[in-house]
């Protein structure tokens, strides 16, 4: 591996290693080595400030759907800052960019939906809709029922009450979460958590056994509700198996426990169809989103809440003189007219077309070129989001020790090779890329990936770490 190029003093690296708390970054790691700086973006494709050219496999954190230059968004930016470049929706104040997504959105929705509630980012999508449960079960006359599901690896983000609903032991650790009254029930990953001999169906049965006796060792009366991606993206791309979700909707019906899909990642035809809830046969009391909502041009997030939701809020706010929660930037109209345009482009373009046939040769190819090499678990996915998971020993199902660190190496030869990777959970090299990606594009992304793997096969070979039989 070729080393860092030097970092010259007072360099943009420099000044960033000087002034810059990253996210999601081994802090002291980045002192030594530093950042890659983007300065600029087109298509699918981002530049560095070396002038080095790098596709992105997973649209920056799955979520530039239109690429990172799309003009039209631009432009709705420019003109809304032009006419009202801010306003808020406290206390009854409105304005047409809000009242216009949040039409669109109801008109979009996967199953009835009544109103529609905006933040600026998935966390605070969920912090939001768990206010939300909790507000309605006091409206409700049910102040005992407040405990809140997850999965684990299920993720919904890092503010205080969502790290607490996240699964994932980075987003737990050292930081005092989960908070008492979330808890966690059991990962629909059939590869590895399958008993031997069992079948997805009856893998899939057992899932919401193991949620039904949660619910009833916890007490049916206390627990308000549990939060499910569609697909569980940050996780590793964990695709349930069909019949899980019905089965799981089954047991939440039975002990009136409510059903939040978070599809922040999943939303806007990432899986195949608009909403990941219809891939997944899913029917929510509550809808989180985010993310291609607006293709992350500008920051903004949606909860959408069914009427019984809504009527609780309503009566409760009634009974308090207000509903107590809102953002300064809730329904913000900057990034509200963003999303607004990018709804539209999306229609415009047929993405549900686009994605089925782009997202089948994705799964075809990954398949193809992934799914016997010597690294190479599983390959998961659907639509344009898919998992290539990496073992240490295939037969066994076994994954690497974390302290030899493959995803960090994979990232790394892969900058190399031109193409950002994200590798998570159990060496997952996961996959979002534009949603505007061509079959040109997924070719030359994958060329560059499987070039990458190989090197880094070649490397753990002679360091005796992969089992390769
Ligand atoms: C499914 C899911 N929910 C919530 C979040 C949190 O969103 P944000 O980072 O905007 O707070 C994410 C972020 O990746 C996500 O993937």
């Amino acid at each position: 591996m070729a080393p860092p190029p030097p970092i010259g003093a007072n360099s943009t690296a420099a000044r960033d290693i000087a002034n810059v708390l990253h996210p999601y970054t081994d802090l002291k790691t980045h002192q030594e080595v530093g950042p890659v700086v983007i300065s600029r973006g087109k298509g699918v494709r981002v530049w560095d400030d070396n002038g080095k050219e790098y596709i992105e496999s997973v649209a920056g954190l799955w979520c530039a759907a239109l690429g990172f230059d799309n003009e039209r968004l631009v432009q709705a930016a420019a003109n809304q800052m032009r006419k009202l470049p801010f306003y808020h929706a406290f206390t009854a104040k409105s304005h047409e960019p809000m009242i216009d997504l949040a039409e669109m959105l109801i008109e979009r929705a996967p199953v009835p939906m009544s109103k529609v509630f905006f933040a600026n980012s998935g966390s605070e999508a969920n912090d939001s809709a768990i206010k939300m449960i909790w507000y309605m079960n006091n409206a409700l006359g049910r102040p005992q029922k407040k405990k809140i599901i997850g999965r684990r690896k299920g993720y919904h983000g890092i503010t205080i009450a969502s790290a607490s609903l996240t699964g994932l032991p980075a987003n737990h650790r050292s930081f005092d979460v989960p908070l008492p009254g979330f808890i966690h029930t059991m990962t629909p990953h059939y590869y590895h958590e399958m008993a031997p001999g069992e079948s997805e169906d009856a893998f899939a049965s057992r899932c919401a056994e193991a949620l039904e006796t949660l619910i009833l060792t916890e007490g049916p009366d206390t627990v308000a509700a549990m939060w499910a991606e569609p697909i569980m993206g940050a996780g590793g791309v964990i695709v349930p198996p069909r019949g899980y979700f019905p089965k799981i909707q089954a047991v939440l019906r039975k002990y009136d426990v409510a059903l939040v899909v978070d599809e922040v990642i999943c939303g806007f035809w990432r899986t195949g169809n608009y909403w990941g809830t219809q891939t997944l046969n899913i029917q929510p009391d509550i809808l989180t989103c985010a993310k291609a909502l607006s293709s992350s041009y500008l920051p903004i997030s949606a909860v959408m809440v069914n009427q019984r939701v809504f009527d609780a809020l309503a009566k409760e706010s009634n009974d308090i003189g207000t509903f107590g929660h809102g953002f300064t930037y809730s329904g913000h109209p900057v990034p509200a007219a963003v999303a607004i345009e990018t709804l539209k482009i999306y229609d415009e373009l047929d993405m549900g077309a686009h994605v089925s046939d782009v997202g089948s040769y994705l799964q075809t190819s990954l398949r193809e070129r992934f799914g016997n090499h010597p690294l190479v678990g599983e390959v998961r996915g659907t639509g344009l989001i898919a998992g290539v998971e990496l073992v240490a020993d295939k037969a066994e199902r076994r994954n690497f020790d974390p302290k030899v660190k493959v995803g960090p190496r994979l990232m790394k030869i892969c900058e190399d090779a031109g193409v950002i990777v994200r590798v998570s959970v159990n060496d997952t090299l996961c996959f979002s890329p534009p949603l505007i990606i061509t079959r040109a594009d997924i070719d030359e992304m994958l060329d560059r990936i499987s070039k990458s793997l190989d090197e880094l096969t070649v490397q753990l070979r002679r360091e005796q770490i992969a089992v390769v039989r």
